[in-house]
């Protein structure tokens, strides 16, 4: 299809990551640290985009050639009648993925309707499996136990396999990388350790707690040998190794080590509608305007917003003249 845009530097559009609520019932200090974020958090439910707006969003977005749609939060579950939306989304012609990305506290009483409703993937995330290590990264919100029952329900959904992801900080939860493994190799499940990034402006990111993908696979590599497999598709984020055995897989998300902008196919949108094209950018565009306009216009405006596109943030990180100004990970869901 000719009218299909790339940005500016060529890039086409495949892939929508949509945040259904700004808010969450936990504190993860790299993300809503509770000393600078209230507890209650989150905007008037009537500021939020409507089912209604998200579907008209989603296809325009899809024919622009978006396909692929994660729906993020903050925390997604906390949506009311969120598998009532997922319904809606799976119909559209078009969306041959839809994914869900949630902290997993809520999971175990919500597995079996997001299943229902046409879910078809899950991605949990999960920084250890020490219940006060755990604890401590969810800002004294969390607890594992309640996380790890509900991967259990998801996986009696029917939900296989399941992704785990696991931001890795020196000093902080990196001990946890192994017993993650110990547990879930060989479960179906893949475990993703990503490398802690400079996302937002209130995590106060420090380099030194980043731990290179590297070292992490070379440390893994020495416990159970690990074969590199190639992607499953352009751009794919996640680097892939196998496990010896049939033990399934691990990823490794690497965007400060090994930045991936290049095949950067991303949009982000926020659950009030802004328009987000770079995790790293500082100001959104508001769609909600042009959502009135109806499907057509709408995806025209985008698609205009699309082509002057250039972002590559982790590309440039370092450069002296890049904006220390970031969006907050909780409005556009990582
Ligand atoms: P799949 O569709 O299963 O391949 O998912 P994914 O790996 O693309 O998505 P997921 O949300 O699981 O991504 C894992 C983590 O990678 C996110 O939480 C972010 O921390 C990071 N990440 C994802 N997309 C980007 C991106 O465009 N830029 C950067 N810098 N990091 C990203
Ligand atoms: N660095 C890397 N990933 C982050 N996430 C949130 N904050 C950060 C950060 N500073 C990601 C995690 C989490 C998802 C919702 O967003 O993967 O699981
Ligand atoms: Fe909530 Fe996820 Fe942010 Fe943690 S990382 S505070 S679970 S949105
Ligand atoms: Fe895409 Fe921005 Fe992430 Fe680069 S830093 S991969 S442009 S979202």
């Amino acid at each position: 299809n000719a009218m299909l845009p790339v940005d500016a530097l060529g890039r086409p559009l495949r892939d929508l990551r949509l945040s259904v609520i700004e808010a969450c019932n936990f504190r993860c200090p790299y993300c809503m640290p509770a000393d600078r974020i209230a507890d209650d958090h989150g905007l008037e439910a009537s500021s939020r985009l409507s089912f209604d707006e998200i579907e008209v969003l989603v296809r325009g977005f899809v024919r622009l050639g978006v396909s692929k749609l994660r729906l993020t939060g903050g925390e997604p579950l906390l949506r009311k009648h969120l598998p009532q939306l997922i319904a809606r989304l799976s119909r559209i012609d078009g969306i041959e993925d839809l994914a869900l990305t949630t902290n997993g506290s809520l999971l175990a009483k919500q597995a079996a309707a997001l299943r229902e409703a046409g879910l078809r993937r899950l991605t949990v995330s999960l920084d250890a499996l020490d219940a006060d290590v755990f604890r401590k990264l969810s800002g004294g919100r969390g607890e594992v136990a309640d996380v790890l029952a509900g991967i259990a329900a998801a996986e009696q959904a029917g939900f296989a396999p399941i992704k785990l992801n696991c931001v890795v900080q020196r000093g902080v939860n990196d001990d946890q990388v192994l017993p993650l493994l110990e547990r879930f190799r060989g479960s179906g499940h893949i475990v993703r350790f990503i490398e802690y990034m400079d996302v937002g402006t209130c995590n106060g990111w420090d380099a030194s707690r980043v731990v290179p993908s590297a070292e992490l696979r070379d440390r893994i590599h020495a416990r159970w040998p690990l074969t590199a497999l190639d992607p499953n598709y352009r751009g794919e984020v996640a680097s892939r190794y196998a496990f010896a055995g049939g033990a399934g897989e691990v990823g490794f998300v690497s965007s400060v080590s090994a930045p991936f902008c290049g095949d950067c196919h991303r949009a982000r949108v926020s659950a009030e509608g802004r328009l987000y094209t770079c995790l790293f950018a500082g100001e959104g565009r508001d769609l909600r305007a042009m959502l009135q306009q109806g499907e057509a216009a709408f995806s025209e405006h985008v698609a205009g917003l699309w082509s002057r596109r250039a972002d590559r943030y982790s590309e440039l990180r370092g450069a002296r003249d890049v904006s220390r100004k970031h969006v907050e990970m909780f409005l556009v869901g990582g």
